[in-house]
């Protein structure tokens, strides 16, 4: 409920929603308006999802939804109806180790000192996941054209395009 300008109660819209996220079905209520980030950060907890400048220019929301990655900020929850969201924090479900280890493109982040706030961490190894799917072996050109969705204030991008290398070939082998 919420007051208009007039004082006058105003009933809000909501609509169910069932959305399965790392692998577990989520049903909400949620206002038509909600965004997919604010779905994820606010109604699923998962705060690897960053919510940075809300208009699809720096890539911290970046989420894969049906098994592309999205800027989650550019979406609306009721539009992720029905759809499979992994979220960075499903990546160490992935891991082979049963142990919640990390995903090696974590790793590779890491080891690699590719990050320094790490505020845009969690989008750019999303859109690693998705770069080295379709491109197991990218040049660095590749890396860097790949990877141009997602800004980082910090690193310079050097050590970020090293650790995509790293995981590359990580998960070549
Ligand atoms: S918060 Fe979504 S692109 Fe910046
Ligand atoms: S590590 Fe700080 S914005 Fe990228």
């Amino acid at each position: 409920m919420s007051t208009d300008a007039t004082g006058d109660y105003d009933e809000r819209v909501t609509e169910e929603i069932t959305v399965t996220v790392n692998g577990e079905e989520v049903t909400a209520e949620v206002e038509p308006r909600l965004k997919l980030s604010d779905f994820l950060r606010n109604e699923c907890g998962l705060n690897g999802v960053r919510v940075g400048c809300e208009h699809g220019v720096c890539g911290a929301c970046t989420v894969e939804q049906d098994g592309r990655t999205v800027k989650s900020c550019l979406s609306y929850a009721v539009q992720a109806d029905g759809a499979e969201i992994e979220t960075v924090e499903g990546l160490t479900d992935e891991a082979e180790n049963e142990d919640g280890s990390l995903h090696p493109i974590q790793e590779a982040f890491h080891e690699s000192h590719a990050l320094q706030c790490g505020f845009c961490t969690s989008g750019f190894v999303m859109a690693t996941k998705e770069l080295l799917e379709e491109n197991p072996d990218p040049t660095r050109e590749e890396i860097e054209e790949g990877l141009a969705d997602n800004i980082c204030r910090c690193t310079g991008y050097q050590n970020i395009y090293e650790a995509v290398e790293r995981a590359a070939e990580e998960m070549r082998e």
